[in-house]
């Protein structure tokens, strides 16, 4: 049987990339898997929060994942932080894990950047907290967008080395889930450069809380060359832009990038953006709606999270007595 693990951090709101890149694929897993989504506190006080921005961004989180499509009847949606055995798993397996696998941390160097003394110690050591996320359930596939492929080979790692050391298997070695058109959602101003929450320039991002208006007017504002749509993927090459917004239709519309351009190959970019803007409406309009109704009720959320964390700790506790005893901690 596979179970499905997956997480995101509260901090900021739900963007097109963060929606094509995860959300949509752990909506769809709902249908044939054992799925736990977990709302991350813990990784997001690595870097400072204002309490009170964290409390609201937690709440918030919770309300668009479950705006998005994620069913709490059927998927465990909960808060890491309240559910112990993610920190003391983590503790346990920060003995497993090499200061040198995490040395090679790619986003840790990004993270911390030229203040890479000043970073905190929780920063450096991320990927062992989220190692601990996947294996306290035993997961078996773990939906997450490319620039996490890194850290899920550090979850691969840590597991087998405690196994081996352990000399019992405790954990299986997750897997990735990966694939899929737009996983990475690049900038609307800078087809270099991932959509991100923090990118100054809020033209460069769709947020999932943005009208029809400002959609369309960031579609419009995209930045794109002056070439029509090529008919076949081949011609995307070396046009980053375009090859961002082709993925974009494909992932919203659920085709591949191939019969995007069958569609709308020979289209110039004053084509192609109305109906990318439209597509792109009718998916994220019904979101908005549902998100605008969750998030005023906060008692109904917190509802929803204390019950997916008594789910989630039902499943943890006896892994953790699993990794108790394993390690010599208890008979
Ligand atoms: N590091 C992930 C991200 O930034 C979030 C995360 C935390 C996660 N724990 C996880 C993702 C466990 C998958 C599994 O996107």
């Amino acid at each position: 049987m596979s179970r499905v693990f997956s997480g995101i951090q509260p901090t900021g709101n739900l963007h097109l990339g963060n929606y094509l890149g995860a959300i949509r694929k752990w909506v769809t897993m709902q249908d044939a898997h054992e799925c736990i989504y977990c709302v991350v506190d813990l990784h997001a006080i690595t870097v400072a929060q204002d309490p009170a921005t964290l409390r609201n961004g937690i709440r918030e989180m919770a309300a668009a994942l479950i705006a998005s499509g994620i069913d709490p009847d059927r998927a465990i949606l909960f808060q890491q932080s309240q559910v112990r055995a993610h920190a003391e798993i983590a503790w346990v397996l920060m003995c497993t894990a090499r200061v040198g696998w995490l040395n090679r941390m790619t986003q840790f160097k990004e993270k911390s950047g030229k203040d890479r003394e000043g970073a905190s110690v929780g920063l450096y050591t991320y990927p062992v907290l989220q190692a601990a996320d996947i294996l306290a359930y035993r997961a078996t596939h773990v939906p997450v967008g490319d620039d996490q492929k890194q850290h899920l080979e550090l979850a691969r790692d840590i597991a087998a080395k405690f196994n081996t050391d352990m000399g019992i298997d405790v954990f299986p070695l997750p897997e990735p889930v990966i694939e899929g058109p737009a996983t990475r959602v690049m900038s609307l101003r800078d087809g270099s450069a991932k959509m991100s929450k923090s990118d100054p320039s809020d033209a460069a991002r769709i947020n999932m809380t943005d009208d029809a208006d400002a959609i369309a007017q960031k579609i419009k504002r995209a930045r794109t060359d002056a070439d029509a749509l090529p008919s076949e993927p081949a011609g995307l090459a070396g046009r980053p832009e375009a090859a961002n917004l082709v993925g974009i239709m494909a992932a919203l519309s659920d085709r591949s990038i191939a019969d995007v351009l069958r569609d709308h190959g020979g289209q110039g970019f004053g084509q192609f953006k109305p109906a990318l803007a439209d597509v792109m409406v009718a998916a994220l309009a019904p979101i908005n709606a549902r998100f605008a109704v969750l998030r005023r009720d906060s008692a109904a959320i917190d509802a929803i999270l204390a019950k997916g964390a008594a789910r989630a700790s039902a499943i943890a506790e006896p892994v953790l007595a699993d990794v108790h005893r394993a390690v010599g901690f208890t008979g």
